[in-house]
């Protein structure tokens, strides 16, 4: 049987001038427990990264928190010269600990992030940066001043945002513009239905985290199973098969640190949801999100 590739999710332009598969590859579990450290399996992880090109994945996200570092380098020592792959970092949070990421905003921090990543994924130009968080506690002007400054002198091609309102996407647009945006988005966590809509609205990448989960949906016996069980897919496949249906824009980053669990993700990208399934899955995720 052919192997389902990550070309089966379709194409978006990033940044209206990258071409890239919209079922990409989040690369934050391929560090230790908390996003703290190495990986238990390092080799595994290798061997994940090494097989993103052969399933056409090319479009991976990462950031220089993850280890802190520990991504950043695996994802270099592994894909380096990366040829067709867009390899997007982010920056602007620091990290204390497992699970600990104060975030930092100052415009001389947020330019040594994007130096040292610079030089961690040995590139010239980082095609697409997104600030991890705005700093509250740091003017949010600023902060898109660096930014925009860094995108003129070069260090960076596009930028993107991460946990943003639309008011807060209007508010950097004034510095650069905006071309993705990453919240957390899911089948069961939709707060973030405004802001994706109005990404749409503006063909921004919409790039959910925590695409996978489907809360008590995915329990057994549950709709979502049954619909599952129907078309032979996995829970998991049906959230990425929901969200890639949900929006053109959607450009969902499954993370893994295992080769099977990244083989079953990216043959999601291949199932068709009929506009049925596609509502009831709709209807049900908003009830829990609702209920939650
Ligand atoms: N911007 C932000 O603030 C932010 C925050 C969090 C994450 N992110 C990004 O978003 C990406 C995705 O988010 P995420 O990793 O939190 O969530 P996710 O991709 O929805 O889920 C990842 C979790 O699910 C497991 N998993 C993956 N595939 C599976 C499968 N087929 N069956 C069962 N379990 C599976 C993984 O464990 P195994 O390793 O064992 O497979 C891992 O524990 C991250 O990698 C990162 O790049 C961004």
């Amino acid at each position: 049987m052919a192997v389902v590739t990550a070309e089966a999710s379709g194409t978006f332009l990033l940044g209206g001038d990258i071409p890239i598969h919209r079922l990409g590859f989040g690369a934050m579990r391929i560090t230790g427990k908390g996003i703290w450290g190495e990986p238990d399996d390092k080799d595994e992880a290798r061997r994940v990264l090494k097989r993103l090109p052969e399933l056409n994945i090319n479009f991976i996200d990462t950031a220089d928190s993850y280890g802190p570092f520990v991504s950043e380098d695996l994802i270099h020592e592994v894909l380096y010269p990366y040829r067709d792959m867009v390899i997007a970092t982010k920056g602007g949070l620091t990290r204390h600990g497992p699970d600990i990421w104060p975030p930092l905003g100052r415009p001389e921090y947020l330019r040594q992030c994007v130096l040292m990543s610079l030089r961690r994924l040995s590139v010239e130009r980082i095609d697409l940066w997104q600030l991890h968080r705005i700093d509250p506690k740091v003017d949010r002007n600023e902060q898109f001043q660096v930014i925009a400054d860094m995108q003129s002198e070069g260090l960076i091609r596009h930028v993107g945002l991460s946990e943003v309102s639309i008011e807060e996407i209007e508010a950097a647009q004034q510095y650069f513009p905006v071309v993705s945006v990453q919240n957390l988005y899911n089948l069961v966590h939709r707060k973030s239905e405004d802001v994706l809509d109005y990404c749409e609205h503006q063909n921004i990448a919409f790039i959910p985290w925590f695409p996978l989960s489907a809360g008590k949906l995915a329990e057994e016996g549950s709709q979502l199973s049954d619909i599952a069980a129907r078309l032979g897919a996995t829970p998991s496949q049906i959230a990425l098969a929901w969200i890639l249906k949900r929006s053109p824009v959607m450009l969902p980053i499954p993370g893994t640190g295992s080769l099977a669990h990244l083989e079953e993700n990216t043959a999601a990208a291949s199932l068709e949801l009929s506009d049925e399934d596609f509502q009831t899955l709709d209807e049900l995720g908003k009830a829990e999100w609702a209920s939650n």
